[in-house]
């Protein structure tokens, strides 16, 4: 008879029920996916999300806002050699695409280039009602947007209406988590008589050579990073994305 090997487990009983009790916790913890500026991210930066996620066995993703560009609606000029409106937004679509399939329950913060499209409209007269939803018209019906998000006491929220993060984490007393400032990426504590809140800046996920980021060139280079936080709003840790470990094409190709 044909005897089958002894099983012989790879963890003792106390690392076994260290992971089994952090898989099966309750608490978030988030990944926060910094400004991506659809389609003029970075595609590697997806990698590196899904990366740190696993990393940090996240259950919970928010993006920061800034999700999609929309250049060629912009009030500042648009470059006449761009896309039109009509392709930028077919790609934009498609970059978001790949998101939507390796993150199909992610939370996502309006940003100021989010605001783009309604602004528009309401200075073409045309009431909302005409206006489709984010969902509708990027076929993400499980993405949920808001305009700033509170989880574990700590909010999230664009950083176009906050400021930045330190500003408003000091100011509000509450810990904060902000994107829109491309080139800041940080994280700060401020502590009171009795209690303490952090600043977390996330960085951005955007090439910067793209004519979409042109109107930066010259400026600082953009933080390209992310950030996760962790035991209930207590662990803030903000990553850079290292560019030179992400050289091969993204393992998530455009759809
Ligand atoms: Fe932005």
């Amino acid at each position: 008879m044909k005897r089958t090997k002894d099983y012989r487990p790879r963890l003792n009983s106390f690392e076994n029920n260290l992971i089994n009790e952090y898989r099966n916790s309750k608490e978030s913890r988030v990944l926060v996916v910094g400004d991506t500026h659809f389609p003029f991210d970075i595609p590697q930066y997806l990698d590196f999300l899904k990366d740190t996620y696993d990393k940090y066995n996240c259950n919970r993703v928010v993006h920061i806002g800034d999700c999609v560009d929309f250049h060629a609606l912009s009030y500042h000029e648009s470059d006449p050699n761009g896309m039109s409106a009509g392709d930028e937004l077919s790609l934009a679509k498609r970059h978001l695409q790949r998101y939507y399939k390796v993150f199909p329950d992610m939370d996502v913060l309006f940003g100021n280039h989010s605001r783009l499209v309604s602004r528009k409209a309401m200075t073409s007269g045309i009431p909302r009602e005409w206006v489709k939803s984010y969902a509708e018209v990027f076929e993400v019906p499980n993405w949920n947007y808001h305009t700033e998000l509170v989880i574990d006491n700590v909010l999230y929220t664009h950083g176009d209406k906050s400021g930045k993060a330190r500003t408003a984490a000091k100011r509000d007393m509450i810990s904060t988590v902000t994107g829109h400032y491309h080139t800041d990426q940080y994280v700060e504590w401020f502590y009171g008589k009795n209690s303490a809140v952090f600043a977390m800046a996330v960085g951005s996920g955007i090439n910067d050579k793209s004519y979409g980021m042109a109107y930066a060139s010259g400026g600082k280079k953009s933080a390209i990073s992310c950030g996760v936080v962790l035991d209930a709003g207590e662990t803030p840790i903000c990553l850079r994305m290292p560019l030179e470990k992400y050289k091969e094409d993204s393992k998530y190709p455009l759809i």
